[in-house]
């Protein structure tokens, strides 16, 4: 039998799981400094969440959940984002109540959506976001962006567009809606099957369709800008000022539409422009959503966040050659000869180890030439070398890969000298 991993899906093999360390502790300090907080929600939750949260007119609604009944006959299903259930957990544990507001909040996990599988777009992929629920401020908005930008520009991304739009609140969208309804109703026979329902359930969802992209109608669709009410217009005014401001390049794109319901107002992509990066080039996506809480049976609570998937991540930084400084040399590699020998290598591993040094050693009974390749493919700094003469002598011989320099050491001073050595090379 030949299994291998499903469609979609791939293993992060040990040579790069330490691009994915570097990059979650970088995340994670970026958030630390703009005072967001982790939270970790469930892999799977009710299917309602998404049906209510998502939108039941949507693509991922429709057609890209993992749904599945448990065996007590619930429907559960493996979340295909972030943004609904970080909103169910601020509302089932009352986060509205807590003093400081606004509930800032940051997240990774695996994310599933039944897609087809192309270059940056998997089944199951892994979300970084951050969510802002409790305030209605636009600076808050432009905080968001401004993180969602750092993440890239502090790992040295530079091929970087930021795409903004607003969608208004609820009396702009109604406008905008009537509008475009009567904007596509002569050509509803024209339009692919998808867009013939999103024209009675979501018309604004006809923007954004692949099929249908050329079609003469789309150039000639109202803008949601022309259609913002004072308010909205104000609101959006204002994030740009703040970005204007905190010098944050934008474009505005007022056919930006996002594939979920719950945006109003504020809505951006990021998108790489890296030559080489692929079809697909959204880095990230996100928006303010006011009506969320409310709509997942919470107070009257405005939000905005942004979530982005670590693939897209990597591969903008493959395409424009960037390679994270993560080490990968072992400190120190025990070479030994004879039992005896093997044996105190056991035991000074051990104690290096403890110390807080990284240490490893040959465990396959090779022979001393070996044992020194073992080492330098590991690329360790320092050999410690323990053979019969050595033993007798209570020492060990330790070798600067480096500089070829070697000396005797005290097997009791062996922990001290090699922390003081790596303190020096730190
Ligand atoms: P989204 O635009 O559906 O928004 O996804 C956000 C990001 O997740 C995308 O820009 C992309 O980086 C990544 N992504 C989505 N689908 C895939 C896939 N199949 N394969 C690889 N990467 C993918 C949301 O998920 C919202 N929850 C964002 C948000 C947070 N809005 C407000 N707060």
């Amino acid at each position: 039998m030949n299994i291998k991993a499903p469609r979609g899906t791939q293993d992060l093999l040990p040579e790069t799981t330490g691009n994915w360390q570097y990059i979650e502790q970088k995340l994670t300090d970026l958030c630390r400094r703009f005072n967001y907080k982790e939270i970790r929600t469930p892999v799977f939750e009710h299917t309602e969440l998404f049906q209510r949260g998502v939108g039941d007119s949507t693509d991922i609604v429709q057609k890209e959940m993992y749904t599945f009944q448990d065996r007590g006959g619930r429907s559960l299903t493996l979340r295909p984002e972030g943004t609904a259930s970080a909103v169910r957990a601020f509302v089932e544990h009352k986060l509205y109540g807590l003093a400081n507001q606004p509930v800032k909040l940051f997240y990774f996990g695996p994310m599933f959506r039944y897609e087809r599988p192309q270059q940056g777009r998997m089944r199951q992929f892994v979300q970084f976001g951050i969510e802002a629920l409790g305030s209605a401020d636009p600076a808050v908005d432009a905080e968001v962006l401004a993180l969602a930008m750092s993440a890239y520009q502090e790992l040295g991304l530079r091929s970087l567009k930021l795409v903004l739009n607003s969608l208004g609140d609820a009396e702009s969208r109604n406008n905008h809606r009537e509008a475009l309804v009567e904007h596509f109703s002569p050509h509803k026979e024209e339009l692919c099957a998808d867009c013939q329902v999103r024209l009675e359930q979501n018309p604004l969802r006809i923007l954004d369709c692949k099929k249908d992209k050329d079609h003469p109608a789309m150039a000639t669709a109202p803008s949601i800008l022309t259609y913002l009410n004072e308010e909205s217009e104000q609101y959006f005014a204002q994030v740009r000022n703040h970005l204007d401001n905190m010098g944050i390049d934008y474009v505005i794109d007022p056919n930006l539409v996002r594939g979920l319901d719950y945006y109003n107002h504020t809505a951006f992509e990021i998108m790489s422009n890296a030559e080489g990066f692929g079809a697909i080039t959204t880095l990230s996506g996100g928006g303010r959503y006011n009506g969320l809480v409310e709509e997942l049976g919470g107070p009257e609570t405005p939000g905005i966040g942004f979530a982005m998937s670590l693939e897209r991540l990597l591969m903008a930084l493959e395409a424009e050659g960037i390679e994270l400084p993560v080490a990968d040399g072992l400190d120190c590699f025990f070479v030994s000869l004879g039992d005896q020998a093997e044996k105190a290598a056991v035991r000074y591993t051990y104690e290096l180890r403890k110390a807080g040094v990284q240490v490893d050693k040959d465990y396959q009974q090779r022979k001393f030439k070996a044992q020194f390749k073992a080492a330098d493919r590991s690329k360790a700094k320092y050999v410690v070398i323990l053979g019969e003469e050595e033993l007798q002598n209570n020492t060990a011989t330790v070798r600067n890969m480096n500089t070829g320099e070697q000396e005797d050491v005290s097997l009791q001073q062996l922990v001290a000298y090699m922390k003081k050595e790596l303190e020096g090379e730190n």
